[in-house]
């Protein structure tokens, strides 16, 4: 097919049924029938394949440049899924500001199962080389990072990790495959948070886990069936719509963080604004190498405290006081006080999230709207 993204996401997740469908028809069967022993249509047990989810995760696989994908009931539990082919024993550098979920899924959950982690600067590759153990079997990435957007070098670190025979990791689900092809980077796995930009449109919970390689895809499909994470197909159906305009919403979302980011800083009670399609942004090269566009969410540090952020999300019309990104709508939230909170202080702290950090996802609403609504806000401060 094509390699424009525009038509594979129209065209990838086609199903061909008996009625020549022009939309993937949803089956929502958990079971399906034996024409005798040992043979079937292709399916079983909706758990272990289903024809809708299918083909939510075959326009995926073919997003990312992968070679499958299995598409996963939430973004945590494609991490989980990931993770799960790791054993006791194993190490793992991750970077120091991924999402809180999967920060809590690492430090929390599976160090107790005795996995290891390592939490790291990733800024400079240097750390993850400086961390290295013997038993390191697997590097994390995301980038751009929740919620600071520091970028890591994803060539560097897949020449550290690969020289040393560990598996890397990219979390994409910031830029998503229009913006970042971390797999054409030597990334081993993409996962994402389906939730996010894929769908779209802030109505279902989803992830996915895109492989490189054959066997990698054969051991993700193996353990996402034995744990049961895979998606519901009534799920994967409403992503399928979602995805479909995908490379247009990303465009429009980059269109307006670029222009909110940019007021915010010129704006005098905005002490700094983390965005990567900022000139003024520290890996503003690493950015224009490895990622297309910039992405739609930013986040900016005022000097307020915990009322002062409630004066300022009160006199918001545009943007929702919500956890979350990548819908249609504008979103803020405060990650010191919402979805961080499930690191420590001094985990946030390192991260370098600070208790007037803002994040937005900037929504598809009229850019100049938004600006002219967040500067009622922080008028208020
Ligand atoms: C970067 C990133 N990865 C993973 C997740 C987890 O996804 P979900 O909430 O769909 O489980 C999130 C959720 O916010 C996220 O932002």
């Amino acid at each position: 097919m094509t390699d424009k993204q525009e038509t594979k996401v129209i065209h990838s997740g086609r199903i061909q049924d008996a009625f020549n469908s022009v939309m993937p028809p949803l089956y929502p069967s958990s079971t399906f029938g034996f024409d005798r022993l040992g043979v079937n249509k292709g399916y079983d047990y909706t758990r272990s394949g289903n024809p809708t989810r299918e083909a939510l995760e075959r326009c995926l696989a073919t997003l990312e440049g992968g070679v499958d994908s299995v598409c996963t009931a939430t973004g945590m539990a494609a991490v989980l899924g990931v993770l799960n082919m790791l054993s006791a024993g194993d190490h793992v550098i991750a970077g120091h500001d991924i999402y809180g979920g999967s920060y809590r899924l690492m430090d929390d959950v599976l160090s107790r199962m005795g996995i290891k982690f390592t939490f790291v600067d990733m800024a400079d590759p240097a750390n993850v080389e400086n961390e290295w153990q013997p038993n390191t079997r697997l590097v994390w990435m995301e980038t751009p990072s929740n919620p600071m957007l520091q970028l890591t070098d994803i060539t560097a670190v897949v020449a550290v990790a690969r020289e040393r025979g560990a598996i890397t990791v990219v979390d994409n689900t910031f830029l998503s495959p229009v913006f970042q092809k971390p797999l054409a980077l030597g990334v081993d796995i993409v996962v994402h948070s389906t939730t996010k930009y894929i769908n779209g449109h802030s109505d279902v919970v989803g992830g996915a886990i895109i492989s490189n390689t054959e066997e990698l895809a054969e051991r993700v499909r193996y353990i996402t069936n034995a744990c049961g994470l895979t998606e519901s197909p009534w799920d994967a159906w409403l992503i399928l719509r979602g995805i479909r305009t995908l490379p247009q919403r990303m465009v429009a979302h980059a269109t307006g963080a670029q222009a909110l980011a940019e007021h915010l800083e010129t704006h005098p009670r905005i002490d700094a604004v983390y965005f990567p399609g900022l000139p003024s942004h520290p890996q503003y090269e690493l950015a224009q190498k490895q990622m297309t566009g910039a992405g739609g969410v930013l986040t900016f540090d005022v000097s307020t405290d915990k009322d002062g952020l409630d004066r300022l999300f009160a006199e918001l019309q545009l943007y929702s006081l919500a956890e979350s990104l990548g819908g249609v709508e504008s979103l803020i939230e405060s990650p010191w006080y919402m979805s961080h909170m499930s690191m420590s202080e001094e985990a946030r702290t390192r991260a370098g999230i600070k208790p007037g950090t803002v994040r937005v996802s900037v929504g598809l609403e009229n850019p100049e709207d938004l600006i002219k609504d967040l500067d009622r806000g922080l008028a208020a401060l």
